[in-house]
This record gives C-alpha cells, structure tokens and sequence, in this order.
C-alpha cells in the first residue's frame, strides 16, 4: 500500500520522526509494525528488502507516526526523503501488546531502552486511556542524554519517568535494569503482604531483555516483550525472523507470533534456532 509522507525531520541525534498518510487508513494495537520499503515508492528497490518499523503512535485522523535511528543504508535512505513523497508500506503486522494482567496487577512498569521507546509511547497513552487510575512507571534508558526520546510526552501520561543513562549525563547513573531492580525490590517489600505485582512490558536491546527476564522470572511477574529481529518479508515466508522458544514449541517468529511475547517464552541469548523445520512443538 503507498502512503504519502506528511513530514520527516531529525528529533534528536540519529533519530527521525515521520509522520505517514496511508492511502487507505489502517488500524493498529500498539506494538504491531510496519515494513517500509526505504525508497520512494516510484523509485529503484536498492535496498532490495523492506524494513520493519514499530507504529510509534496512530492518531485518530488515521495518520501513522514512526519514530526510527538511523543505523544503516535503508534508514539512511529514509532519512533523506521529503514530505509530499510516497512510500510503499506493508502493515500492520504482528501481534501488538495484550492488556488482560493489567487491572489486576499492581502497577505497570514500562521499561524501554534507546530507540525500543518506539512502541512504547503509544502504549503507554493506551494504558492511560483505559486505565485512568492505574500507576504507571516508565523506566527510559540509554547509553548517554542523547538517546533518551520521548521524555516529555511519556511524563504527560504516566505517573513517573525514570531516566537512567550509561554515563549519568542524565538521570541515574548505569544501566536502566539497575533502575528498575531497585525500584522493584522497594515496591515489593512494601506490598509483601498482598502479593500483588506489578506488570511489565519492555522493549529494547536483547541484553536488556534478558537481564530483565533475570529479575522478573524469579519474582513471577507477568512481564511482555516487544523483540527485534531481522526480517525479509514480514509475514511469515522468509524464516529470517525465527527466535528459538523456551516453552517446547520449537521456535517461534517474531514477525506472526510477535513481535511481542511473554518474557518467559522466548530465548534471548541470542543463539539461532538450530532448523527451520522444527516449529510447533519438535
Ligand atoms: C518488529 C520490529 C520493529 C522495529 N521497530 C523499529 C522502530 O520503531 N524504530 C527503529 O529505528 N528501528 C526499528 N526496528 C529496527 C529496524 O528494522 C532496523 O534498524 C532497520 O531495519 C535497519 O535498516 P538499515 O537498512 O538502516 O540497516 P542495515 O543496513 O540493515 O544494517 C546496518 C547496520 O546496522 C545494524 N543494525 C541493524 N538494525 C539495528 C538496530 N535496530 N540497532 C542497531 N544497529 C542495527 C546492522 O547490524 C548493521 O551493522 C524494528 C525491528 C523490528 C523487527
Ligand atoms: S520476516 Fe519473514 S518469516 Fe518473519
């Protein structure tokens, strides 16, 4: 499907926000993506491969926003395009985050690490939509000031940001995981006696993930994942997205079984599955 590009312009460092106008208007969860093909869409397919981007947020005049870093050759190439241009999109696509732990838990905590914030700003004004009372805690990380977007939106619709940085040139000093440990093992001995939990939903780099996993597991809370991973086609044809599973169904992929996924189903070590072959339950 083609989508005119509204606007496209840097927010901060390698960042770009770019606001989409799909030609025709497309419904979205939080946490479902779009494959983007970098180019124009009347122009040449180099790179040949679409790339998937998390819808940051949708707005109610059905246009798209995607907040993305430019890391390679395609989000160069889409980091050059102006407004008035079109796009070829692909979308949504994936799950998105599901909600059924939230009135019951304790509070949410959202955890996001560097450009992983994509997804999680839309999230998070959801939440605050259908759960006004609810305390939401957002813990937001990165290697340095510069990598922490979304500051001031997420502080408008949460009940508290927490900013961590590796260099401390804002907020707590160290790894955001830190952050959240103390921040968890204060809350849980507060609520000892109720047994209550809070939820979490995270997304950002793999070690992130699973140094949360680490923490959370032991304390059995719920906790969701939104995971990256390479992808050619979106939709389940490739097999270039397949994550090995922990819970006996063999792999999983990321771009039709995800991208979001409860924390203790998916390996985050990194490690590739070892065949294709082998999904639903070998
Ligand atoms: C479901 C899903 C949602 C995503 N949502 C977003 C989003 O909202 N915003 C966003 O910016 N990105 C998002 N990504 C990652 C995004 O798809 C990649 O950054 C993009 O495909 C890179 O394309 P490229 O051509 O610029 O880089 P490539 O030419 O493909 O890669 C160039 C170099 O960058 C490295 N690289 C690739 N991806 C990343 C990365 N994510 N971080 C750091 N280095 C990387 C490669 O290893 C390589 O060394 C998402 C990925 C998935 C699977
Ligand atoms: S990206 Fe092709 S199967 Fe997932």
């Amino acid at each position: 499907m083609k989508a005119k590009i509204i606007s496209n312009s840097c927010v901060k460092g390698p960042c770009y926000k770019l606001l989409l106008k799909p030609l025709n208007p497309v419904k979205s969860v939080p946490g479902q993506f779009l494959m983007i093909r970098p180019g124009a869409s009347d122009g040449p397919s180099d790179p040949l491969l679409p790339r998937p981007f998390s819808i940051h947020r949708a707005t109610t005049d059905d246009h798209i926003e995607v907040l993305y870093k430019r890391v390679g050759k395609g989000t160069a190439i889409l980091a050059s395009l102006s407004a008035e241009g079109e796009l070829e999109i692909l979308g949504p696509l994936g799950n998105g985050f599901v909600f059924d732990g939230v009135a019951a838990a304790k509070e949410v905590v959202v955890v996001a690490g560097g450009i992983g914030v994509a997804p999680m700003l839309g999230l998070v004004e959801t939440l605050r939509a259908g759960y006004p009372e609810k305390e939401i805690r957002v813990f937001l990380g990165g290697r340095g000031e510069v990598d922490l977007l979304c500051v001031e939106e997420l502080k408008a619709v949460s009940t508290e940001v927490i900013l961590a940085t590796n260099d401390g040139t804002m907020g707590f000093k160290g790894y955001v995981t830190e952050a959240l440990e103390k921040h968890l093992s204060q809350s849980l001995i507060t609520h000892h006696s109720s047994l209550v939990t809070p939820i979490i939903y995270a997304c950002g780099p793999s070690p992130m993930l699973q140094r949360i996993s680490e923490i959370t597991e032991p304390l059995r809370i719920e906790s969701y994942f939104s995971l990256e991973a390479n992808m050619a086609c979106g939709i389940g044809l490739c097999m270039g997205c397949a994550i090995r599973s922990r819970d006996g169904k063999g792999y999983y992929l990321v771009c039709t079984d995800g991208p979001v996924f409860r924390g203790e189903s998916v390996d985050l070590s990194g490690n590739p599955p070892q065949s294709p072959f082998n999904k639903g339950g070998d």
